[in-house]
């Protein structure tokens, strides 16, 4: 089977018990600020996992694009990636334990003929403290499955202490057996849905671990343990708790979250620890292997950089085509950083030349069925990592001579000065971690401190260079922008009028074209609600308020009610604009003399008059409690 059809028997599995196939979400999230990444397979699902209703149903299935730019520096092993795929089935309050744990042992062991013998499982323990009871119900389950196949699954406890003591089911603390997306109960938000999980991992056999015998680094070896004889291959969340300032409470509706990973279950299908083997590489891979005409697994160094190259070029192809084209800033610096890193490998292996855009074309064509939109973006692809291998290969090995200068004289141990790494970023290209993990490679480190004070500095300078030019908040002073930036002060304080003063801006995006506007409030919008929305701002366009604005200090638009994101110094003086007359509070009644006042730094139109017509074209989940609105001016 190969990883492509093992996507595609999943899907075809889990749409057999009734669940609607969805399409992967971006790897960059529309609606979570809160985020740069999609980074797992929940993500896009939160609002509905907290009870909204999904427009196909309470069942659902996908293979989520999955990227994990704190594990950049993990690559290099046989099973760390940045760049994976996630695959999901939800139960949206409808099935939960007594279906699940089923249907994912009949998907291993007949969809896939897994062999149950190399099936291990982890369940929660348990936390009074939490009052978060013992997940006995789904050791059971899986007991009582490993029977059916003749496999008598001892439950054991406290596996940390005691190794495997013969067991095939193992309880573990939340460290490990519960999940959300902050992670454990303690780092949990509130209003955060999770809860406990069930873990299944592949038995790669003792003589594939680094272990001697059952012993790992002088403890004993257990399926947690990471010596390289288990990898987990799926993940059950059984969410049904929500985090409240009191502690846990069950959420409205029981939900399953199951995340399996696509490349470490073809790892166990192929029997082979190392994920860089399974097939979606092997064209990727060889055409490494003839532009540095070395082999993948001669050498230790060797392929590391190999796995590197691999991981990364395939991760900056998923994002160029997601629209994270390379640059200094937001998600495209990753991309930057993904490929910069890779040329450098590259170098290990003696490549010269550019070769980025013929791995990731490798990666095009095996995943092009899957994901069409890397046929779609293929011109755009192969241009952006022409055009940033280009550019950073006309630096790089004057940045390496650079480097090696400034750090000829300096001993094991000293540290290499924040000027001279933010001269080896401005000058030539080296991303700070890149520097970081040079100096690492010398025993030396970096003063970050001073690097980011510099850079800072810079981009001051930079920043008002652009102020200079924008003069003020939006950075497009077209018309129609000016325009959209007034009604969407109109329509901010419009909706605390009508769904209440909870409702504070999380975000805001102009273009001439519409606005967008992200705020706090959990629950949908009803249409007589936008309606009046509507109502509301347009009365404010046609009774043609003045807008003017003041300074002040923070204190006196506290007083005087003035909404915004104010910032943290109190004695701070900002600006206010007021639409309506500014001797009065706004309280968005077209009926009174003023309608709004708010921080912002403008600019903004005269009168209100000008505007047109307002109207709402979409209202939509954004993150956890944040809802978005789009609208125009007709
Ligand atoms: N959301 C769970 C995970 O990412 C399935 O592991």
């Amino acid at each position: 089977m190969t990883t492509n059809q093992l996507r595609e028997t999943y899907l075809d599995y889990f749409k057999k018990q009734g669940h609607e196939v969805m399409p992967s979400a971006s790897l960059l999230p529309e609606n979570d600020p809160t985020t740069l990444f999609t980074g797992s397979g929940m993500q896009p699902m939160v609002p509905y996992l907290l009870g909204e209703q999904h427009p196909k149903g309470s069942r659902l299935t996908d293979s989520q694009k999955c990227f994990r730019a704190q594990d950049v520096e993990e690559v290099g092993d046989n099973r760390h990636t940045t760049f994976f795929e996630m695959l999901g089935n939800w139960s949206l309050g409808d099935y939960f334990k007594k279906e699940q744990i089923p249907w994912m042992f009949a998907f291993l062991t007949q969809e896939l003929g897994l062999d149950a013998n190399r099936i291990y499982i982890t369940c929660f323990r348990g936390n009074s403290e939490l009052d978060i009871p013992k997940d006995v119900e789904s050791a059971q389950l899986w007991q009582g499955l490993f029977l059916q196949k003749g496999i008598d699954a001892e439950i054991v406890d406290q596996p940390e202490e005691k190794g495997m003591q013969g067991g095939r089911i193992f309880y573990y603390d939340e460290t490990k057996n519960w999940w959300s997306r902050a992670g454990v109960p303690s780092k949990m938000p509130d209003g955060e849905p999770g809860g406990p999980d069930s873990e299944m991992f592949w038995d790669f056999g003792e003589s594939l671990g680094l272990h001697a015998g059952s012993v790992w680094k002088d403890e004993l070896c257990h399926v947690n343990c990471d010596c390289g004889r288990f990898l987990e291959i799926g993940n059950n969340v059984f969410m049904e708790y929500k985090k409240t300032a009191a502690g846990f409470e069950k959420l409205a509706q029981q939900n399953v979250d199951f995340g399996g990973g696509l490349e470490r279950m073809a790892a166990a299908l192929n029997d082979d620890p190392d994920i860089f083997k399974i097939d979606l590489f092997d064209d990727a891979r060889m055409v490494l292997q003839d532009v540095s005409a070395k082999q993948y697994g001669d050498d230790e160094t060797e392929t590391y950089a190999f796995r590197v190259i691999l991981d990364h070029i395939r991760a900056a192809t998923f994002l160029i085509a997601d629209g994270a084209f390379p640059s200094n800033k937001d998600q495209g610096y990753f991309t930057r950083r993904l490929m910069r890193r890779s040329v450098r490998f590259a170098k290990q292996l003696g490549v010269e030349r550019n070769f980025c855009a013929g791995v990731a074309q490798a990666f095009v064509n095996v995943y092009q069925h899957a994901y069409p939109e890397l046929k779609e973006k293929e011109e755009e692809i192969r241009s952006q990592m022409e055009k940033e291998e280009k550019k950073f290969r006309n630096t790089l090995s004057q940045g390496l001579k650079r480097f090696e200068d400034l750090v000829k004289d300096l001993d094991a141990g000293s540290v290499l000065s924040g000027t001279d790494a933010f001269d080896l970023y401005q000058s030539y290209g080296f991303p700070i971690e890149l520097t970081e993990e040079l100096a690492k490679e010398r025993s030396l480190q970096v003063d970050m401190d001073a690097f980011e004070a510099d850079k800072a500095k810079h981009q001051n300078t930079s920043r008002e260079g652009a102020e200079k030019k924008f003069k003020g908040g939006l950075s497009d002073h077209s018309e129609m922008s000016v325009k959209y930036h007034t009604a969407t002060h109109l329509l901010h304080i419009a909706l605390r009028r009508v769904l209440g003063d909870h409702v504070g801006q999380k975000g805001s995006n102009i273009t001439p074209e519409r606005l967008r506007f992200d705020f706090s409030h959990s629950e949908k919008m009803t249409p007589e609600q936008i309606q009046s929305v509507e109502d509301l701002v347009n009365a404010a366009i046609a009774r043609d308020y003045a807008v003017t604005w003041q300074e002040m200090p923070v204190e006196a638009a506290y007083n005087q009610h003035v909404i915004g994101v104010f910032p943290d110094r109190y004695d701070d003086v900002i600006k206010v604009y007021t639409v309506g007359d500014p001797g009065h509070s706004g309280n968005a009644n077209p009926e009174d003399p003023t309608f709004s006042r708010e921080i912002c730094g403008g600019p903004h139109v005269e009168h209100t008059g000008i505007l047109g017509h307002f109207k709402i074209t979409k209202e939509e989940a954004c993150s956890a409690g944040v809802r978005r609105i789009k609208g125009i001016l007709e």
